[in-house]
């Protein structure tokens, strides 16, 4: 039965876990299957034919497992990679972008701040959306160079990330943002991290909830949402080892299987 394929998600590493809290607090029945490609990690700094290459195998990979949808929990794969995904595969496939609307829509500051990678800030997809929304507004652009590598180790606070996080929110408090979107997957492990250093008024956007609606909305419409209520199967592959998806996890350690896996 098709509707109890799997919900496949992959990101260019662990960060995309975040986006799976997210599909899993709103479809809490769905069975989902994560490929973390960390063995390619970070996609930030790779050209976009590059990315594309590595999100057609992740892609190919969660079709041969069966999904019913696919979910690229990776802003700079979805900023490079996703038209063509979509005009390759019939498999419906999510996207996740900087949450820059919501952002230019409530700023009072008129001024907002852009964290992500150096390839979502270089992408077309980015600028198209950035230009719809931020005409009569100040956008800072900053990219997050290195954060993804240590969240990779599972560093989340030591001195390293707390010295190149303040680098990079020292211009946005200077800048007078009043909302600052986290363009990467990855960043919202570091929201802990940010609310100390930060001001209180300064809000802080991420993308996954519209994520998790946006899939839900999709498989509602074409009938696909699994209709059983007993516990669904949550698998977790990583080309890496297990250990960083196992700590950001830790919450869910009874219900998940974390594998190491050649993909
Ligand atoms: C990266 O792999 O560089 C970050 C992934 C993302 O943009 O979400």
């Amino acid at each position: 039965m098709k509707n109890n394929a799997a919900i496949g998600i992959f990101d260019s590493g662990v960060g995309g876990s975040s986006i799976w809290q997210e599909i899993h607090k709103l479809l809490p029945f769905e069975n989902t299957i994560y490929l973390a490609d960390s063995k390619n990690a970070p996609y930030g700094h790779k050209s976009k034919e590059e990315i594309t290459a590595l999100s057609v195998k992740n892609v190919e990979r969660l079709i041969s497992l069966g999904c019913k949808i696919i979910v690229v929990a990776c802003n700079t794969a979805t900023t490079n990679a996703i038209s063509q995904l979509r005009a390759t595969y019939s498999i419906p496939i999510i996207g996740i972008e900087p949450a820059i609307k919501p952002a230019a829509l409530k700023t009072t500051s008129k001024s907002i701040g852009i964290l992500a990678t150096k390839g979502t800030l270089s992408s077309l997809l980015f600028h198209k959306t950035a230009m719809e929304h931020t005409k009569d507004i100040k956008m800072l652009e900053i990219v997050g160079e290195g954060l993804v590598p240590l969240i990779e180790k599972g560093n989340l606070e030591g001195p390293e990330m707390v010295n190149l996080l303040q680098k990079y929110v020292t211009p946005m408090i200077e800048a007078d943002i009043d909302y600052l979107v986290l363009g990467c997957s990855h960043y919202p492990y570091l929201i802990p991290l940010l609310r100390k250093m930060l001001p209180p008024h300064i809000q802080i956007i991420d993308s996954g909830e519209a994520v998790a609606r946006h899939t839900q909305y999709t498989l509602a419409s074409i009938d696909l949402l699994r209709k059983e209520t007993s516990p669904p199967k949550l698998q977790f592959f990583t080309n890496n080892t297990t250990e960083a998806l196992e700590f950001l996890l830790q919450d869910y350690s009874e219900e998940i299987s974390v594998e190491k896996k050649d993909f």
